[in-house]
């Protein structure tokens, strides 16, 4: 079985929560960091995992071209859609936003969990963070549950 796993990641969670995820899945998966290079064509897999971060309500524009230019073979194919995101109270209306329909209703979706990387947050992140959520520390969360669910869904 062959699996391709397309990621994006601002500040480095979803890249781990993405290579913790591919150690789980069986047989061949070949991992994608969209932000770094090109997309494969998703045609020649049995399975597709497609999984980014969510930044002021918005998925990465790299998450969404992949999905807007291979919804059609996307359908075709098993498909898990996970999400790196903080505001659990927002998680499905921005699930949805970044899985639009029809992807949202055909894939498997899961919440992978958080981190803040101060290291990595420029000035302007580290000062929403510290306003909005309240977070002066780094910190991470990764839902070890999910990623577990996610993978058996997969197969
Ligand atoms: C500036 C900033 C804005 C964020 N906006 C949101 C948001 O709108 N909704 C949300 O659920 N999480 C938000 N987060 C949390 C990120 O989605 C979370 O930190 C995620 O793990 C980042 O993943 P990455 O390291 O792969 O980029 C935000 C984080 C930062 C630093």
């Amino acid at each position: 079985m062959k699996t391709l796993l397309v990621y994006a990641s601002k500040n480095g969670f979803t890249g781990k929560a993405a290579g913790l995820l591919a150690q789980k899945l069986a047989g061949d998966v070949q991992m994608v960091d969209l932000v770094r290079e090109k997309a494969p064509d998703p045609a020649g897999y049995d399975t597709v995992v497609v999984g980014g971060s969510v930044y002021m309500g918005k998925v990465q524009p790299q998450v969404s071209a992949f999905l807007q230019q291979n919804t059609d073979v996307l359908l075709q194919k098993k498909l898990g859609l996970f999400l790196c995101c903080a505001r659990l109270e927002q998680l499905e209306e921005q699930m949805k936003a970044a899985f639009p329909e029809p992807l949202y209703s055909h894939g498997v979706r899961e919440h992978l969990g958080h981190a803040y990387d101060f290291q990595r947050m420029n000035f302007f992140e580290r000062a929403i963070i510290r306003k909005l959520a309240k977070v002066s520390e780094s910190e991470e969360c990764l839902n070890t549950g999910n990623l577990e669910q996610l993978a058996g869904a997969l197969g």
